[in-house]
Formats: C-alpha cells, sequence, structure tokens
C-alpha cells in the first residue's frame, strides 16, 4: 500500500527528474498526454499546465495514492488502472512514467505496447531510480534476507540508458537517454531510513508482521546512518536516475 503522505515528504527532491525529464520533450501542441503511474497527480496536473489544450489522463494502480490526485474533467482526469495492462483508448501524443516502470514487472514489454499506443510523432519519456547497487538497496536486501527470506526484492528492476536506448531504437524511435546522479542534502536523525520508507522499505514493511516493524528499522536504520554518516551540512545521499525520451 503506497503512502502519499511519506511519499510525499520528499516532494522537491523527487520532482527534480521530472522536470528534468520533461525539458526534454519536444512536442508542441499534443492533444493526448498519459502519465502511467502518476502517483497523486501533482506533476500530472504540471503536464496540463504546460499544455494547456490537451487532455491530460494520470493512470496508477493505487486507490491510496490517486485518492490525493484532484481531476479537473475533462481536461484533466485520473484513472486506476495497471500499467500491465492498462493502454490509451487512442493514440496518445505524449507519455510520461516517472519513477514508476520499476515498480513494473515485465516492464520492458510494457514499454514497447506503450510505444505501440503513440500517435505519429509521439514522445515517450521514462525516467527510473538507478541506484539499486547504491549501499540503500544493498543493506535493504541484506536486511530482508535476514527478515524475510520469502520475499523477492529484485536487484536489477530497470535498464541502463544503453539498454532503454536499444529498446526504443529497436522500436523505431530517435532516442536520448542520459543518466544523472543528483546529490540529495538531507536533515533529520535517519534522513535516509525516512526517504527509503516513502519507497523501497514499503513493500518491505507490508510483508513483514507489524510486531517487527521496530526491530527491522531499528537494525536498517543503524546500517545506514554507518553507510551514509551526518556530515558538516547534512547527509549526504547520492541518488541516481536513469532517464530515456523516445520520439516516434
Ligand atoms: C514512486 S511513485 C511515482 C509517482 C510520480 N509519477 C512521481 O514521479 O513522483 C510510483 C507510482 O507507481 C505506481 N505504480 C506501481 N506499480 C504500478 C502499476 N503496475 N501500474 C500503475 N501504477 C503503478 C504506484 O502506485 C505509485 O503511485
Amino acid at each position: 500500500m503506497w503512502d502519499p503522505t511519506q511519499y510525499g515528504r520528499y516532494a522537491e527532491e523527487r520532482a527534480r527528474p521530472f522536470h528534468d525529464l520533461m525539458a526534454r520533450v519536444g512536442a508542441l501542441t499534443p492533444s493526448y498526454v498519459v502519465d502511467v503511474g502518476c502517483g497523486s497527480g501533482e506533476l500530472t496536473a504540471l503536464l496540463g499546465r504546460r499544455w494547456p489544450d490537451a487532455r491530460v489522463e494520470g493512470v496508477d494502480s493505487s486507490a491510496e495514492m490517486l485518492a490525493g490526485a484532484t481531476a479537473s474533467p475533462p481536461r484533466l482526469t485520473f484513472t486506476r488502472g495497471d500499467a500491465r495492462y492498462w493502454r490509451p483508448d487512442q493514440p496518445a501524443d505524449v507519455v510520461v512514467s516517472s519513477a514508476t516502470m520499476q515498480w513494473v514487472d515485465g516492464h520492458e514489454q510494457v514499454l514497447r505496447e506503450l510505444v505501440d499506443c503513440l500517435a505519429p510523432g509521439g514522445w515517450l519519456a521514462l525516467q527510473v531510480p538507478g541506484n539499486f547497487a547504491a549501499p540503500s538497496h544493498v543493506l535493504l536486501r541484506e536486511a530482508v534476507a535476514r527478515w524475510l527470506p520469502t520475499l523477492e526484492v529484485r536487484s536489477d528492476p530497470v535498464l541502463d540508458p544503453a539498454g532503454y536506448a536499444s529498446l526504443f531504437g529497436a522500436a523505431g524511435c530517435r532516442v536520448d537517454a542520459w543518466e544523472t546522479t543528483y546529490l540529495q542534502v538531507l536533515s533529520g536523525p535517519d534522513p535516509v531510513l525516512d526517504w527509503v520508507k516513502g519507497t523501497a522499505l514499503r513493500p518491505v514493511l507490508a510483508a513483514l508482521p507489524v510486531d517487527q516493524h521496530d526491530a527491522l528499522l531499528a537494525e536498517y536504520g543503524a546500517a545506514l546512518r554507518s553507510a551514509y554518516p551526518p556530515g558538516e551540512i547534512g547527509t549526504l545521499f547520492p541518488f541516481r536516475r536513469v532517464f530515456a525520451v523516445a520520439n516516434a
């Protein structure tokens, strides 16, 4: 279950890759724009502001996230749907997926199918975290191996920029793919733990009996404090992200 309040605690930091991604999308007057994995919709609403004549549709599988989204029909609407199966009801001029495809099994095939849903000259813009080899995630997988050995936490849910470039190139698109490591400067006693609570830790806590949450959080939190010690200006948390923009 997603928690929009916890996720939204770092809204500004999480929005930046969305802006960097959308800066590379050259659509001028799209009619229909889709945001797959829109969450609580604040960033989807920005798409509506950029393209005031477009119909903008946000899609997400989480009722909790969508409950926080403010629709403004008919221009801005939100739909509950699973990215593995939901497809637009008309060719889309822009498809955006920000910080979502790492959660979607078989996302490479989903991306190919979404390319097939683009209108001629349409754009698909993708952004995923690329930090699964970072200490934050390695330590999480180690904790899961001890606490929940039956829970599968993939160490490689996304491709690197070259992988997405190949995928979209093979689908007949022009591709712009890159990566960026943002240095997040965090504050507070357990800032990295607080950050991952909004995302990667969520399915782990959902699978773990509630009476074991405090013990896991204490153990994982201590490991994170060692890996990311506080410094003079705060706790430095490098966060790699992978981007790809495909133009049909
Ligand atoms: C990290 S949030 C990203 C929200 C927003 N796009 C952003 O950039 O901040 C990931 C979102 O993906 C959604 N999600 C995960 N798996 C999904 C799926 N199979 N289909 C649709 N949405 C999914 C979650 O419900 C969540 O709202």
